[in-house]
């Protein structure tokens, strides 16, 4: 087994029947979804699960989990990956482009539960760039106002590189590297005061349990 694997199917674990759950989206949650997936089946549990994306959408349907919505249902627990990790469990996601229907989803959870390989731990966040959605047509002047910020930023190009990245929502993703961060909460508030930035991908204060899977074996940090 892996380690995103380890971190993702403790995380399975953790769910109790009954539960309304928010399935992010990435490698990790892919786990965490398929081993779900097996445990509804194997134990007849009654769960269901809001999606962060239509990535987690189809895996979902895919593991036979049933699916509902945030206009239908509360979120009990949601379960998401991350690609940066701080001592005091503030993020930095949206590797995946699919920050903002995670960040709804994941603040709406009583409570939320991160899972990652400890590839993942920093001291600091900002190793990553800061991804933030924008509107497409906004683009050149968020990418100005965050130049004239001291940041670098670039709009993230499809893997072919014969075109933007677009959201599930039809945006576009710039990636914005401060360096280390020195206030993320202070950040995370003021890059949604940018007009056209729809969410960025700093998670402060909203993370209940940190699950990572190293070589030692599974620690859960709270
Ligand atoms: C998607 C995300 C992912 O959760 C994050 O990028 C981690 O991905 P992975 O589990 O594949 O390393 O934020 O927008």
């Amino acid at each position: 087994m892996n380690l995103k694997q380890m971190a993702g199917y403790e995380a399975a674990l953790e769910i109790k029947n009954g539960q309304i759950v928010g399935l992010g989206t990435g490698s990790t949650t892919h786990y965490f979804i398929e081993k779900l997936g097996i445990r509804i089946k194997e134990e007849e549990l009654d769960i269901m699960g809001i999606p962060t994306s239509y990535q987690s959408f189809f895996l979902a349907r895919d593991s036979h989990i049933p699916i509902t919505t945030l206009d239908e249902h509360d979120v009990d627990i949601a379960v998401d990956g991350a690609d940066e990790v701080d001592p005091d469990l503030n993020l930095i996601k949206g590797g995946g482009a699919a920050h903002t229907l995670e960040k709804i989803v994941d603040y709406a959870a009583d409570k939320f539960l991160v899972i990652v390989d400890d590839s993942k731990m920093v001291t600091k966040l900002g190793q990553t760039p800061v991804p933030l959605e924008v509107i497409p047509s906004s683009s050149r002047m968020v990418l100005n106002i965050l130049k004239e910020s001291g940041a670098s930023p670039q709009i993230r190009m499809a893997q072919m590189k014969d075109g933007p990245v677009v959201t599930d929502h039809g945006n576009f993703v710039i990636d914005a590297d401060f360096g280390l961060l020195e206030d993320a909460s202070k950040l995370e508030k003021e890059l949604n005061s940018i007009p056209g930035v729809v969410e960025n991908g700093i998670f402060s204060n909203v993370v209940d349990m940190v699950i990572v899977g190293s070589d030692e074996g599974v620690k859960k940090i709270r």
